[in-house]
């Protein structure tokens, strides 16, 4: 009977060199990073994108981060997805995983305005493009990041303002319940709603605090306030939704009608925010639109192209308020 064929035995030091050439065949940097702009994906390759994302406070991020993975998958796009849970070390330790894995691009919606600087600079050296989402940041060198895909969130504070000074007749004391500390949104919101109010001395905000953009908190800091404040609240002003649906919770256990007792007014525009309307227990939603997954990757892919994008692109928001919720809710998508 013949012996079977075996190979020889590999030297551990011969083991070691082909493994090295296997890897520098197979993981090394890409190797059109630098040319050019620096970003072009190679022709047949499938693009790769990690997603930061925030994590899942309300329904508005829910949706967003729907858009953004239907339509990575729509295109064909591999999407490398992290939920921070509100956390913004965990957004960095998203970063720089994204940055070993050495994606074709990053996109960010970050939690708060700063502290992004140190991590950026490693993906910056790295020629990977960063499209930031819904929020912006402050950063001392605007080229750390690509694009930025976001609503004005000045404007929708203040279109929230000039709705309410009205509905009010110019007088009453409004509780503000804030996002996230040092969110773009919290801040944003809160700065348009003051410059609107400007316009009705009579309207005061009588108590403001963060009920960080979800509706357990949001519920949490409405009984504090009705604690505090009672019946001397005209008004309830939410920086979201799930806020303002979390504090109707707490006006009904305190034996109040939310949206006749207290007018409420509050941000995102979210299916919730229509079905509390119809029922009469919410005033109005000014609309900031969480769809951003298409913009997002036109983006990515223009840069991946070589060509070039706009710095900012402002997402266009609308107000509804009670009298056209029941005609309009049937067609929202989110
Ligand atoms: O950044 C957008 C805000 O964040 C939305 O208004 C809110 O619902 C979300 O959590």
């Amino acid at each position: 009977m013949s012996k079977p064929h075996t190979l020889p035995p590999v030297k551990p030091t011969l083991l070691l060199i082909l493994l090295a050439a296997a890897c520098l065949s197979s993981c090394g940097q890409k190797p059109s990073q630098s040319a050019s702009t620096g970003n072009e994906a190679k022709p047949g390759k499938k693009i790769v994108v990690g997603f930061s994302q925030i994590g899942a406070e309300s329904a508005w991020r829910t949706a967003e981060t729907e858009s953004i993975r239907s339509e990575a998958e729509k295109r064909g796009i591999k999407l490398n997805f992290s939920d921070a849970q509100q956390n913004q070390q965990n957004q960095i330790r998203a970063l720089r995983t994204f940055l070993a894995q050495n994606v074709d691009a990053i996109i960010l919606a970050p939690v708060v305005e700063t502290g992004w600087e140190p991590a950026l600079r490693e993906i910056k050296k790295a020629n990977i493009p960063v499209i930031l989402v819904d929020r912006g940041i402050k950063v001392s060198d605007e080229s750390l990041y690509t694009t930025l895909i976001a609503s004005d969130f000045v404007n929708e504070g203040r279109l929230a303002a000039e709705w309410l000074g009205k509905r009010l007749n110019g007088k009453g004391n409004v509780v503000e319940l804030q996002g996230t500390p040092g969110a773009a949104p919290a801040i944003d919101r809160k700065k348009g709603f003051e410059e609107g109010l400007a316009k009705f001395p009579e309207i005061k905000i009588v108590k403001s605090q963060s009920g960080d953009f979800n509706r357990a908190k949001g519920k949490e800091v409405m009984e504090a306030f009705l604690k505090a404040e009672g019946k001397n609240i005209n008004a309830l002003y939410a920086h979201n939704d799930d806020m303002a649906l979390g504090a109707i919770q707490a006006i009904e256990e305190a034996g109040l009608k939310p949206g006749t007792d207290l007018i409420i007014v509050s941000i995102d525009g979210v299916k919730g925010a229509f079905d509390a309307m119809v029922a009469g227990k919410l005033n109005c939603t000014v609309e900031c639109n969480p769809l951003l997954g298409p913009a997002a990757f036109d983006a990515i892919e223009a840069v991946l192209a070589g060509k070039s994008v706009p710095k900012k692109t402002v997402v266009k928001d609308e107000v509804f308020d009670q009298s056209i919720a029941k005609d309009v809710i049937a067609s929202r998508k989110y």
